[in-house]
């Protein structure tokens, strides 16, 4: 289905404005359909956190923005010990997770299906915690609880001054070299629904102009890869691995606060792996 981006904003508008946010849940999973979990393969940014984390041996790991099927977790289970996944919002749908384990079972031999009546089965079936509503920002963890951190297009949806915040809290309550893995969509999401924009219409804005076409429900922050390399840097974590890629046109007017010089500026996607060090 093709959506006009700005009608689309438009909507978002009027979403928070009612805060009809259920609705939108509704929308997505039985009309648009793309809350929907259809698992043909193994996603790539699934291995990237196995691959990141090889050298740790089952890890206890921490998730921010988990949403509503816990696919990746139901997947990585295979390779971490407990996972800990929290969200902002409860919007966890117990028949997605059940669908997400049912087709991981038909893919990897390793993966058992085990049918989960609640929060507590998911735990109890695949080591995954999920805590919900809660906020990364001030987690209720003590220091030191996790080896490691992951975030899955996540990070591009979150204010660059909460993002900072959040990396001070991982610092706090991962271990000591413990590892940070992120990967991030780059892309303007709006482009998603849109085949008339380019992946990088939105670089075109300023912000002030851009602010009236962001939304709380669908915030994008148009960080771009070198923004979050000079966050990592000013906040001293160790950068084992920064890839920035699948590159494509800037749009032919560029709004000025982006570096049209820096060859990050035009990657959709990008992966770090950060270490703790304290
Ligand atoms: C796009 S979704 C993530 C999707 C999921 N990781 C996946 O790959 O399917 C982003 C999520 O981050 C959550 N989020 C944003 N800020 C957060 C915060 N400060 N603490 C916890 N969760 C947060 C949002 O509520 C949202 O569910």
């Amino acid at each position: 289905m093709n959506i006009n981006w700005r009608l689309k904003s438009m909507a978002f508008h009027w979403i928070d404005v009612f805060s009809l946010y259920r609705l939108l849940s509704f929308l997505q999973k039985h009309v648009t359909r793309r809350s929907n979990v259809h698992i043909s393969e193994i996603a790539g940014e699934w291995s990237t956190h196995q691959i990141n984390f090889a050298i740790l041996k089952k890890p206890i790991v921490l998730e921010f923005g988990a949403g509503r099927h816990l696919a990746q977790n139901i997947y990585l289970s295979q390779f971490f010990g407990l996972q800990t996944v929290v969200d902002l919002f409860a919007m966890l749908d117990l028949d997605q997770v059940n669908e997400a384990a049912l087709q991981f079972s038909q893919l990897c031999s390793n993966i058992e299906f085990k049918r989960m009546a609640d929060i507590a089965d998911i735990e109890r079936n695949y080591g995954v915690r999920y805590l919900a509503p809660l906020d990364v920002r001030s987690a209720p963890f003590q220091d030191n609880s996790f080896d490691a951190c992951i975030s899955t297009y996540t990070l591009e949806h979150i204010p660059e001054e909460d993002i900072i915040t959040i990396f001070k809290e991982l610092r706090r309550v991962i271990s000591p070299q413990g590892l940070i893995s992120a990967v991030i969509d780059y892309s303007d999401h709006y482009s998603h629904t849109d085949r008339e924009i380019g992946a990088l219409n939105y670089l075109q804005y300023s912000a002030e102009e851009f602010r009236r076409f962001n939304h709380k429900v669908h915030y994008q922050n148009r960080l771009r890869h070198y923004s979050y390399c000079n966050i990592f840097d000013a906040l001293k974590f160790k950068v084992l691995r920064s890839d920035a890629y699948d590159f494509v046109q800037p749009p032919a007017k560029l709004s000025p606060e982006f570096e049209r010089e820096n060859p990050a500026l035009c990657a959709t996607r990008g992966i770090f792996l950060l270490q703790v060090e304290k």
